[in-house]
């Protein structure tokens, strides 16, 4: 069981890459396994910060290997931006990066159609990132994609027309203008990119290394309420964030898993559309907003704030099968008199503790308030130094979910992270 997985319990930006990178040490593989770039993973040391999309959040680590695994949906035009705005040069970051067959390519074709039928939605729109994720999820699903391992075929180029032919025709049915040209030249300059680096069938490397004793951990992306399946559909994205998606998005067997890091923030923020029971649209939410800096990684959107919701964070829980729960931004929280904590809802005036399937019901989050604490958190190292009131908090956490907290993030550098001994 050499296979962790770290994944968001939430509706992502819970702090992933923060947390990915500050854990590589201990690993020898980080992988990606969903997502693209509609992903924003921000990670920060030495007072720099860095914001990652494609690209695992080890890749810092100069003796870790990178995986970005079949179930990654790739731009070469944004995968090539990253490399170059990396740091390392290219000649380094091909010895650290290594990228699936498999994976499917987000075609500039589809970055249009997402924004096409985002734009016919009218009022019920997603808020999705418009970078390509569901068109091109749905060519994967539908036996319609290109992948990466097709970019060396000859007939390459062919292939690319047939499938922009093809989506220029599902274009003629919307009344949307859109330009190509200057984004198809990026792409093409993105897949010689892409050719620089070891383009493998990287489900039998994963399983061989996992079979030798190295150590793997997973990254998801986005959260477990944009699951495809569990989260509040359509208002999701198009793949499945939870922990059964790395044994698809890897090749590898559920058997080969350890531990399930799950990852929430101390409240929560949802960038798009969809149901937030726990929204705050007052002051403490734009103070939430204001001190945890809550704006987008990928869109610079400002992300909707509210107090933590357990019934959420429990069906998350229930269906990844978490193991161990990592909080973070803890230190947004001080200097709050009262934290409210969502413990049931009132569904059309009855008391629940499940997400309803209807995403129009008139939810009412319960609350039980907890004191706050006045201390800036950022500088401390040990679980115990902590202020009292936090530790209530996490308590309460811990004996509704049944989970241990066993991490405490108090700020967004890789060093500001307490481990539980
Ligand atoms: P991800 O998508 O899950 O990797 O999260 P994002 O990077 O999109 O958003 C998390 C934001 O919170 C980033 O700006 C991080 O630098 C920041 N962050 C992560 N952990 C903490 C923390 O414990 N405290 C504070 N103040 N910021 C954090
Ligand atoms: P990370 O990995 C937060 C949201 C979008 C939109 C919906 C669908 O940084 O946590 P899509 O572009 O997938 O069609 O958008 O999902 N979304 C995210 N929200 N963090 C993310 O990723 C997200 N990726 C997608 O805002 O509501
Ligand atoms: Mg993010």
């Amino acid at each position: 069981m050499n296979i962790d997985i770290l994944l968001g319990l939430q509706w992502g930006d819970e702090g992933k890459g923060k947390i990915v990178d500050a854990l590589s040490p201990v690993y020898d593989v980080i992988a990606r396994f969903q997502g693209g770039p509609n992903a924003g993973h921000s990670l920060e040391f030495n007072n720099v910060k860095h914001v990652l999309h494609l690209i695992p959040s080890g890749i810092f680590h100069p003796d870790k290997l990178n995986l970005i695994g079949n179930g990654v949906v790739i731009d070469p035009a944004v995968f090539k931006k990253e490399i170059e705005e990396l740091g390392p040069p290219v000649s380094e970051l091909t010895k650290r990066l290594i990228i699936s067959t498999k994976a499917n390519l987000i075609l500039p074709s589809h970055r249009i159609l997402d924004a096409a039928y985002e734009a016919s939605k009218g009022k019920s729109k997603i808020g999705s990132t418009l970078k390509g994720i569901g068109p091109a999820y749905t060519d994967k699903t539908s036996r319609n994609g290109l992948r990466v391992g097709d970019i060396s075929r000859d007939d390459f180029m062919d292939l690319y027309k047939e499938h922009l032919n093809r989506h220029l025709t599902i274009l003629k049915c919307y009344d949307f203008k859109f330009d190509l040209k200057e984004y198809e030249k990026e792409w093409f300059e993105g897949v010689e990119m892409l050719k620089n680096f070891r383009i493998i069938n990287t489900e039998y490397l994963v399983n061989e290394l996992a079979g030798k004793d190295k150590k793997i951990l997973a990254e998801g992306a986005q959260g477990t309420m944009l699951d495809v399946d569990f989260g509040s559909y359509p208002f999701v994205t198009s793949s499945n964030t939870i922990s059964a998606g790395a044994c698809t998005g890897l090749g590898i067997s559920p058997k080969m898993i350890g531990e399930i890091f799950g990852i929430f923030k101390a409240y929560c923020t949802r960038v798009g559309s969809g149901p937030f029971p726990t929204e705050l649209n007052d002051e403490t939410g734009n103070d939430l907003r204001n001190i945890g800096h809550e704006f987008g990684s990928t869109t610079g959107r400002p992300r909707r704030c509210g107090w933590l919701d357990l019934p959420a964070l429990k069906y998350s829980i229930m269906i990844n099968g978490i193991t161990q729960l990592f909080m973070t931004k803890a230190d947004v929280m001080s200097g709050f008199k009262i934290i409210k904590i969502c413990t049931s809802y009132k569904v059309d005036g009855k008391e629940c503790l499940e997400i309803p399937f209807n995403n129009d019901s008139a939810i009412e989050p319960v609350y039980t308030d907890l004191p706050g604490w006045e201390e800036n958190i950022s500088a401390l190292k040990d679980y115990n130094d902590l202020p009292e009131a936090l530790k209530k908090y996490i308590k309460f956490i811990e004996t509704e979910t049944g989970v241990p907290i066993t991490m405490v993030s108090v700020g967004p550098d890789r060093k500001e992270t307490i481990f539980r001994k």
